[in-house]
């Protein structure tokens, strides 16, 4: 897979992958392939890895990626 992939960390809410991404276990082996999904960051997805709009409902508290904060220790 070499086609470029953009997460945006969304404010108080998932992180949204937009492109094509394999999920792989601990060896690498391809477990499914996904196209423009949204990953769990609060933890109450009912359907993880993937969100569920679950967060709206738990009052999920995060900021989104910024200037400031992202990737720092990246
Ligand atoms: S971020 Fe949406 S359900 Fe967790």
């Amino acid at each position: 897979m070499s086609e470029k992939v953009t997460i945006k960390v969304r404010p108080n809410g998932s992180i949204r992958v937009t492109g094509t991404a394999d999920f792989v276990d601990e060896s690498g082996t391809v477990l499914r392939t996904e196209t423009n999904f949204s990953l769990c960051r609060c933890g109450h997805s009912q359907n993880m890895p993937f969100c569920d709009s679950s967060h709206k409902t738990n009052n999920f508290e995060a900021p989104a990626f910024s200037g400031e904060n992202q990737l720092e220790g990246a």
